[in-house]
């Protein structure tokens, strides 16, 4: 069988610490090129990786290379354009998170999938992970209940990416670190809750490490942009009565950065924090505690990236989907919008008002 010639579109950290390091270890795959509007960088990345091509123009790339699986590792706003070209020119795509900075954006790579018959996943990493897929299980068999409420956050005490760059410009990026780390585990919160229907948020973002205070030394020497958060917090409802709790920082004080996911189950709770998960319910009367022995986790991008090859080999859907992208997204950018007006924001359809009746 034919191997699946592979090229990569932006040879950054993920680009190269996660794409082409995981997707050179699988067999099926030929890692034919590599592009970045660096030329060091995809010739650096090119060599590292014993590929043969290296490109500044991802279109030429494309025209060039007849390849049949891209990854896109771009700043985010290239997202859409670089995925669509590489979909209209046949290939299956791997793109990075967030899908994109708007959801009719990601809507706009979902038509260009349709329309090209090839898959397109998003690099959502966290739910490849082996507590995810265990928790998943583990809600699936109906042992939390009905799920009412849950938690999620990813909180860095000092860890903001690129200060001036890409990263802290929100026309490129979309947002601070609700869209950058919080799409991790908003994504894998509602992967877990079976994607409820979201109806309304409630957000406030805060940006208070862009300048140089005693309290952060670090804020300087940076030129640049700094017109993102870098904390919000806030709430989603769903259609279904359940609630979500996020909090997600690039810099706070707080003891220590850490991540976590927590469900609220009317059978059992389920905590992922600080890399350990924990599963809470009652036996015999009493409250039990356990711990499930999960095997390691692979390298970064490792299991996701075999697992999509999978999917094309085996003609088979991809999880994480871009439809549900468009629901994260959907959630992302009514935070923003909530915290710019200060007021909750509805996703969709405002419901009627309740009327009181007649005596
Ligand atoms: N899944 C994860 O765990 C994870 C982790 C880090 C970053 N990411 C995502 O990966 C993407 C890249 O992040 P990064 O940290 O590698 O950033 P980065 O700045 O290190 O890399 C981005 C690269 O894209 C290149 N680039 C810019 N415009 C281009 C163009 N038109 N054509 C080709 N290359 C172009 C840049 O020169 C740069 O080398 C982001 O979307 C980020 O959210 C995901």
């Amino acid at each position: 069988m034919a191997k699946l010639r592979y090229g990569l579109i932006g040879a950054g950290g993920c680009g190269k610490g996660k794409h082409l390091a995981s997707y050179s270890q699988i067999p099926e795959v030929e890692m034919v090129a590599v592009c970045d509007i660096i030329p060091e960088r995809a010739n650096d990345a090119a060599d590292r990786f014993n590929i043969e091509a290296a490109y500044t123009d991802y279109h030429e790339m494309l025209r060039e290379e007849k390849l049949d699986l891209v990854s896109v590792a771009t700043p985010n706003h290239l997202h859409a354009p670089a995925t669509i070209a590489a979909l209209q020119a046949g290939c299956h795509v791997h793109c990075e998170k967030p899908a994109s900075l708007t959801p009719a954006l990601v809507q706009s790579m979902i038509a260009a999938r349709d329309a090209a018959g090839r898959k397109l996943m998003i690099g959502l990493n966290n739910r490849f992970t082996p507590w995810a897929q265990f928790a998943k299980k583990y809600v699936e068999a109906g042992l939390l209940g009905e799920i009412y409420h849950a938690k999620c956050g990813w909180k860095r005490r000092r860890g903001i990416p690129g200060k001036g760059g890409w990263f802290t410009t929100k026309a490129q990026s979309g947002g601070g670190p609700l869209i950058d780390l919080g799409v991790h585990f908003i994504d894998v919160a509602n992967y877990l809750m079976n994607f409820p229907r979201p109806t309304a948020v409630s957000g406030q973002t805060y940006s208070r490490f862009a300048d140089a205070t005693p309290f952060n030394p670090q804020a300087t020497g940076y030129t640049g942009t700094y017109d993102v958060e870098d904390l919000a917090v806030g709430m989603v409802r769903y259609a279904n009565g359940c609630t979500l709790d996020v909090e997600f920082s690039w810099a706070s004080n707080i003891e220590t950065s850490y991540s976590f996911v927590e469900l609220y189950g009317d059978k059992g709770g389920l905590k992922f924090e600080k890399g350990k998960l924990s599963l809470f319910g009652e036996a015999v009367g009493a409250p039990l505690d356990s711990q499930p022995t999960l095997p390691a986790d692979t390298a970064w991008g490792v299991a996701e990236t075999k697992y999509y090859v999978d999917c094309i080999l085996h003609d088979r859907e991809p999880l994480a989907r871009a439809e549900e992208a468009v629901v994260i997204m959907e959630i992302i950018t009514g935070l923003y919008e909530s915290a710019a007006r200060g007021q909750e924001v509805w996703l969709g359809r405002r419901p009627p008002p309740r009327r009181t009746a007649k005596k």
